[in-house]
């Protein structure tokens, strides 16, 4: 059998955290072969809830699951940590602006910190908690121990999200839709782009706008009803998503890890190298193909007049929230 790989959630407590832990340990995460310790960090108020959740990751009785540390120590979550899942923080209200990256700044700043210290120096972070992509920018920044490339933000959501539209909207399954792309933030200022996705129709596969009867559709409610997706969903649940999001966060670190098909590929923050003259240095969501355990940004798409603008704005705003970030921390 093999080592366990040690997975750190934080914001254990939280209510993504609650559908994602029994998800990692049958193995969701990191495959039907890949035991697993679960590291669970949250804060002091939450700490009785914390330790509910640990007695139902130990009733839940998984075969994979050998051992959970549920903690409030920072120190203690991240010794040893393979894998970092980042949940912790303030979820988004209305009204949020500024007061939501300060707070969720600091934090991350912290924690990047810890990890730095006290997690194997490969480990790989997955950071959730809004704002994903600039908590991102910020660990990097505060963890230079580790390689910026194993440093990323979730916008695999909003990819499942625009493939699930895709499958709705043409009828098809939506395992048969593939290489749709979010172009930069998780907000709602993302850019989801189809035009370079495909549909599996038996006999190869067709681009989605060959079949698509309305071609304003992509350029106007597609583009809409992903960007809406998270607010339709609170305003039906009164809860913002939460097993959509850890499923996303299953397949973000799966496809990583374990890798996906050549000619597929997926929708990841990742720091920019300057590809589609992105700013370097920023955490971006490009399409990406994974490997054994590397991500790289896929090369050469053709990108229109109209993508160009949408890119250039979501750029536009991370600039912006990198420097309210730092404006927050100094
Ligand atoms: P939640 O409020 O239910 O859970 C957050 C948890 O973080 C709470 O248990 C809280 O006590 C804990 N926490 C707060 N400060 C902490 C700290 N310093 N260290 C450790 N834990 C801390 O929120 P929910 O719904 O689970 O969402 C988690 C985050 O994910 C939010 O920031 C939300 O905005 C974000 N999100 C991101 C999505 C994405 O696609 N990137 C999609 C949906 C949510």
């Amino acid at each position: 059998e093999k080592d366990p790989l040690i997975v750190l959630v934080t914001g254990a407590a939280g209510q993504i955290g609650y559908a994602l832990v029994p998800m990692i340990a049958e193995g969701a995460m990191l495959g039907p072969n890949q035991p697993v310790i679960l590291h669970l960090l949250d804060i002091e108020p939450a700490s009785e809830i914390l330790k509910g959740v640990k007695m139902e990751l130990m009733d839940g009785a998984f075969p994979l699951l050998k051992d959970v540390i549920a903690t409030t120590d920072v120190t203690e979550a991240c010794r040893g940590v393979d894998i970092a899942i980042m949940l912790g923080g303030f979820p988004r209200r209305k009204g949020d602006g500024k007061d939501l990256i300060f707070k969720n700044v600091g934090i991350y700043k912290a924690q990047a910190s810890a990890l730095d210290q006290y997690a194997d120096p490969n480990c790989k972070v997955l950071v959730v908690a809004n704002p994903a992509n600039t908590n991102a920018l910020i660990l990097k920044e505060y963890a230079p121990s580790i390689p910026e490339e194993n440093i990323t933000s979730l916008t695999r959501l909003d990819h499942n999200r625009a493939l699930s539209q895709i499958s709705e909207n043409l009828k098809v399954h939506v395992g048969d839709v593939r290489n749709a792309i979010i172009w930069g933030n998780h907000s709602s200022n993302l850019y989801p782009d189809a035009n370079h996705a495909t549909v599996d129709i038996g006999a190869g596969h067709k681009p989605v706008k060959e079949l698509i009867a309305d071609d304003q559709w992509l350029k106007t409610e597609f583009i809409t009803n992903v960007e809406q997706r998270g607010q339709a969903i609170i305003n039906a649940r009164r809860l913002s998503s939460a097993f959509s999001t850890a499923s996303a966060a299953c397949d973000h670190m799966r496809d990583w890890i374990l890798g996906i098909p050549k000619g597929t590929w997926v929708s990841m923050g990742v720091y920019s190298d300057g590809s589609y003259g992105i700013q370097p240095g920023l955490i971006y969501s490009f399409p990406v193909t994974c490997k054994k355990g590397e991500w790289s940004i896929v090369q050469g798409l053709k990108i229109d007049e109209f993508s160009r603008e949408k890119m250039d704005a979501v750029e536009r705003e991370l600039i912006e929230e990198k420097t309210m970030a730092y404006s927050c921390l100094h």
